[in-house]
């Protein structure tokens, strides 16, 4: 197990500053069974605090490139990213207990191994991985947070690009998309000014087949707004 001193981008416990929307929602009679069943075998507590290390060998029972997900939603892009990549880890993490079962429930139908689930506030999850541990970091449609006096809110600032650009190995690759106009210009400049990222395609990424389209992706269509992927490799 990797102990993890904690980041001061985010400082523990008095870190008030949400990224995400609270709100409530309902679970089906499948997500509650789901969440039951399911839970102890492939989910992880995040508390809001200290860094919490994460031993990841030990929470997939393998030594693989592990990705990140940060916002699954209800999880459809990541069992299905998950299960057409077998040789990575995938580890979601959601604040959404709908989605987290929701997504518990797509890794028992699918048969996924390569799959846990986090609940709880991701920046404290990654202030507990170790230092290089990743493969990849997704954060695909992140609440746009539009008005000016949310913009704290964002995930993508440049605290937090500096701490998930440090849980990456070299190499690896920060991921994001966004159907924000202005968010997308946001976050190129901010992933621009990261001295130990190098955008992957020079500008804006085109689509990579690779991420299924989301129900987010297809409202954006739909209402003519175009979505932008950004690829970022760690130096
Ligand atoms: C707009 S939704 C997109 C969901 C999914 N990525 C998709 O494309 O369908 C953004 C999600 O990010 C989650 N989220 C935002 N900030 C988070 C954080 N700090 N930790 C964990 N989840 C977060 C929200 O709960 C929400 O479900």
């Amino acid at each position: 197990m990797t102990a993890t001193d904690h980041d001061p981008a985010v400082p523990p416990a008095s870190r008030t500053i949400r990224t995400f929307h609270p709100r409530r929602g309902r679970m089906s009679d499948r997500q509650t069974d789901a969440l039951s069943r399911l839970w102890p075998a492939y989910g992880l507590d995040v508390p809001d605090g200290p860094a919490m290390p994460v031993d990841l060998a030990d929470l997939f029972g393998r030594r693989a490139p592990v990705v990140l997900e940060i916002g699954s939603g209800m999880g459809d892009t990541t069992a299905a990213m998950a299960a057409a990549d077998p040789d990575r880890d995938y580890l979601a993490v959601e604040v959404h207990t709908p989605g987290i079962a929701n997504l518990l429930h797509l890794v028992e139908r699918g048969g996924l191994r390569n799959l846990r689930v986090a609940e709880g506030d991701a920046l404290y999850l990654v202030n507990g991985l170790p230092e290089g541990g990743l493969d990849a970091v997704h954060v695909f449609f992140p609440d746009p947070w539009p008005k000016s006096r949310h913009h704290k809110r964002r995930l993508i600032q440049p605290a937090h690009v500096a701490l998930l650009r440090s849980r990456l190995r070299s190499g690896g690759m920060l991921h994001c998309a966004t159907d924000w106009a202005e968010y997308a210009d946001a976050m190129r400049e901010t992933l621009d000014a990261d001295p130990d990222l190098v955008d992957a395609y020079g500008g804006f990424a085109p689509r990579p087949a690779h991420r299924p389209v989301t129900k987010f992706e297809r409202r954006a269509i739909t209402a003519g707004r175009p979505v932008a992927d950004l690829l970022y490799r760690r130096r």
